[in-house]
């Protein structure tokens, strides 16, 4: 079997799919690698992200990592979920075949740029805080 039980879980049930109508910050990302996107929409109260959700235009392994993701940061505290990274998600699922590691990137990516739309949002620089967010600025429409 190619795919854990987990992905398989995941990327038919997903979790936390959708907008979120009311959120705090919006963060948007394409994967250079295939030029799918991924949109990741989160609520903050008092440091805490209260609720999260995501869209994606991405394959079913992005869908999982996605889903996984949203569950592991959903309660956490903004710091917790900036040091998230795709191995911990990866390895969350059981395993993900190598060709599709970069799909678990998207989620990563697209958390820290929600994150970077809620600082940013209060009128602060979010770089020192999140680092360097490769956001969706059409990178998936043109070659670099
Ligand atoms: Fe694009 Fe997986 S192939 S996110």
């Amino acid at each position: 079997m190619l795919y854990s039980e987990k992905v398989l879980d995941h990327f038919s049930n997903p979790r936390n799919v959708g907008e979120l109508a009311d959120a705090d910050g919006i963060g948007e990302v394409g994967n250079a690698k295939c030029g799918d996107i991924m949109k990741m929409y989160i609520k903050v109260d008092n440091g805490i992200i209260t609720d999260v959700s995501f869209k994606t235009f991405g394959c079913g392994a992005a869908v999982a990592t996605s889903s996984i993701a949203t569950e592991m940061i959903k309660g956490k505290s903004i710091d917790e979920a900036l040091q998230l990274t795709n191995q911990a998600v990866v390895e969350a699922l059981d395993g993900l075949p190598a060709v599709k590691v970069h799909c678990s990137v998207l989620a990563e990516q697209a958390i820290k740029a929600a994150l970077a739309d809620y600082y940013r949002r209060q009128g602060i620089d979010p770089t020192p805080i999140v680092g360097e967010v490769h956001e969706c600025d059409g990178c998936c429409d043109h070659e670099h």
